[in-house]
């Protein structure tokens, strides 16, 4: 099945990447078929893409025309829709709406209501490879969520918190699946380093089972409120040391995903050298798919961090995503 998506916020491989292992995670296929600026056109099975931080909406690919003689075959669709054409940074509004009458036109649909206002189906048509591709939108990503969930407007807030935007994407990175299964064999997310539970919220949100530990007892209750007030149930968080938590997991977890202690707590080289190589030592052999771990700085034991996020003047963040059978 083909799609398109546009993926939203700055760094655009993050996005890529994040689109990737959601659709790995739940289908054996993903290939890029083409990609102009922000819009991928791509081929997955059909899952569930309302999981997604870093991508602003989802279409089913439905036909492609050339642009000098345009003509839409669309099978199967009844009800109001509305064309709303993609347009490049750059192009006007009014060049938008004279291309959404001329798409609208030459539609061969059954139905022909349209309503610009509240439509029940809504085609976007982009720009690819000189000609016009035709979608119908199945997710649209207003972001509002996850602005609600900010740490400010949580029961229990720290200034390490990271934005929910970039936990769920961090989530998403470990190609964790099998969450909310009909069998119930729901698989478990694990966040050894979990400060106010960010990360934890994000997953259990996504029907993942959570475990998570922290050092610090206020810390410990904090993210147990959060993940209360957000409705996640299926959720354990202990106080402990990191390494001895990993340590007591039995069996085996879908993914570990973690913020390094940073800042007042600052790690010196050394320090993050070794919390990083027993973070990896101890979960490569209960991981089933990625070690995700976010730190304040580029290079650690010999990895280059794959992603940096800029936070503010004297702080980035850098991702790291590790493979268990490469450690
Ligand atoms: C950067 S914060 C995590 C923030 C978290 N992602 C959030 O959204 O709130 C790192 C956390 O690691 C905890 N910590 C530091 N050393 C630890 C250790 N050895 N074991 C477990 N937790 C530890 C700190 O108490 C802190 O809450």
């Amino acid at each position: 099945m083909k799609w398109l998506a546009v993926l939203a916020g700055e760094d655009l491989e993050l996005a890529l990447e994040e689109l990737r292992s959601v659709c790995l995670s739940e289908s054996s296929e993903f290939s890029v078929v083409n990609k102009v600026g922000r819009v991928i056109l791509f081929k997955t099975d059909e899952i569930r893409f309302s999981r997604l931080a870093y991508v602003r909406e989802v279409s089913r690919y439905l036909d492609e025309s050339s642009i000098d003689s345009l003509s839409f075959s669309i099978n199967g669709l009844e009800g109001s829709f509305a064309v709303r054409p993609y347009i490049v940074e750059g192009e006007s509004e009014d060049k938008r709406s004279k291309l959404a009458e001329k798409i609208g036109s030459s539609l061969d649909i059954t139905s022909r209501s349209v309503d610009l206002n509240n439509p029940e189906h809504v085609f976007r048509a982009f720009k690819i490879g000189g000609k016009i591709i035709l979608g119908k939108r199945v997710f649209l990503n207003e972001g509002g969520s996850f602005e609600s969930r900010r740490s400010h407007l949580r029961p229990f807030s720290s200034p390490v918190s990271l934005h929910p935007r970039l936990a769920r994407c961090l989530v998403n990175l470990t190609r964790a699946d099998g969450f909310g299964s009909d069998s119930g064999n729901v698989s478990l997310v694990v966040d050894p380093f979990c400060g106010t539970g960010g990360i934890l919220v994000e997953a259990g949100l996504m029907g993942f089972k959570v475990q998570g530990s922290d050092i610090s007892a206020e810390m410990v209750e904090g993210s147990k409120r959060n993940l209360g007030f957000y409705g996640v149930e299926d959720y354990d968080v202990v106080k402990s040391d990191a390494f001895k938590f990993l340590s007591s997991i039995e069996g085996k977890v879908s993914g570990v995903v973690t913020d390094l202690p940073y800042g007042k707590s600052s790690l010196k080289e050394l320090e993050a050298e070794e919390m990083v190589g027993r973070l990896l030592d101890l979960s490569k052999s209960i991981c089933s798919n990625r070690i995700v771990f976010v730190l304040n700085r580029p290079e650690v034991c010999g990895l280059s961090a794959d992603f940096s996020v800029y936070v503010h003047k004297s702080l980035s963040r850098y991702i790291y995503v590790v493979n268990p059978q490469d450690v």
